[in-house]
């Protein structure tokens, strides 16, 4: 059912500081900062030959990743983003299974403009997972 790896996030305290290493130390192309204000956090996208990464930095009172960040100060993998050809089917799918779809169940509009919605990490692997319709 799961497509391409679309990206790997990794949320940090600061996208700045996170852009530069990715920038100068590794050598990559890194985008100009997005704060995507609905999601509560600010993005950048590291392009990949084969994938993405994006560096999120938790924006606002009530961003969804403050906590995460506040409990790795330094920065940590914070989910994994598969692409899916139906969204719909695949959450029904994995709803039959007995898998937790997070919050409503609903596919929002993620920072790439396409339908995605979130898995719980203690149905994968630890792992909180994205899928992205493609
Ligand atoms: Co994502």
């Amino acid at each position: 059912m799961i497509g391409r790896l679309n990206h790997v996030a990794i949320a940090v305290e600061s996208v700045e500081k996170a852009s530069a290493v990715y920038r100068e130390a590794l050598g990559a192309k890194v985008s100009a900062p997005e704060t995507v204000v609905e999601h509560g956090v600010t993005v950048v996208f590291v392009e990949l030959p084969n994938t993405k990464i994006e560096l999120l930095e938790p924006y606002g009172e009530n961003s969804p990743i403050a906590g995460f960040v506040a409990k790795n100060p330094s920065g940590g993998i914070h989910h994994v983003c598969y692409e899916v050809d139906d969204i719909l089917a695949a959450r029904d799918r994995l709803k039959a299974s007995g898998a937790r779809v997070l919050g409503d169940g609903e596919p929002k509009i993620g920072a790439h403009g396409k339908p995605v919605l979130f898995l719980h990490p203690k149905d994968f692997c630890g792992a909180l997972v994205e899928l992205e319709q493609a």
